[in-house]
């Protein structure tokens, strides 16, 4: 078993604490542990003064991590679940009540590889909004793609992958790649 001496300890804190983008990497992990009803009006209070647009009512459930929050905009009575992930460099639009189920990822950017020549990661990313709508229930561990646009009152199966194209209002969707099986009323 390795043994470290608290000092040594001490002072890679220390050193961490004096670096900004680390310092920022741990506030963000402790907000997003404090648990309990505490912990969920912090991380309303701390992300709604960092978003784009913040509705009333935002429940942010443990562990979840958000990425440009600045491009993400929200409405009011949203509920997002234990674990999420959020990536807004593209832009996320999510309308009013909305329940986003556990373990739940939105991304809103591509890799662009097409050249062979050039390693994937130099070669930049392409930015595709992602647009949710009102009253819009999306089960645990979804997988919502870039360009994704999600219309009013959809259902998102739990598990399902869902591609960067339009879903007309009321749909249900399942799968991978999500498929709209069935529509509301
Ligand atoms: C969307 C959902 C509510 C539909 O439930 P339901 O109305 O009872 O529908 P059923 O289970 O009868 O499924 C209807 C059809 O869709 C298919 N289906 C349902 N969910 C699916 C999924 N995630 N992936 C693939 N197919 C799925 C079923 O196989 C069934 O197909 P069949 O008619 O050929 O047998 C449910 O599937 C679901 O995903 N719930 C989310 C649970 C969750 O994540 N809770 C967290 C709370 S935030």
């Amino acid at each position: 078993m390795v043994k470290r001496s608290y000092k040594l300890l001490a002072k890679r804190l220390w050193w961490d604490l004096k670096d900004s983008t680390i310092r920022k990497s741990y506030k963000y992990y402790l907000i997003a542990r404090i648990p309990g009803f505490f912990g969920i009006m912090i991380r309303e209070d701390f992300w709604c003064n960092k978003l784009k647009r913040c509705g009333k009512n935002l429940i942010i459930k443990e562990g979840v991590t958000i990425y440009d929050v600045e491009q993400i905009s929200i409405g009011d009575s949203v509920s997002i679940g234990i674990n999420c992930v959020l990536e807004g460099k593209g832009k996320i639009t999510i309308g009013s009540n909305v329940l986003i189920g556990p373990q739940t990822t939105i991304f809103s950017t591509n890799h662009i590889f097409e050249d062979n020549d050039r390693p994937i990661k130099t070669q930049g990313l392409t930015l595709k909004e992602v647009i949710i709508g009102n009253d819009v229930w999306i089960g645990s561990k979804a997988f919502i793609m870039p360009g994704a646009n999600i219309e009013d009152s959809c259902v998102i199966s739990a598990g399902s992958v869902v591609g960067g194209r339009r879903y007309i209002k009321g749909s249900i969707l399942a799968g991978n790649p999500a498929r709209v099986i069935g529509h509301r009323n």
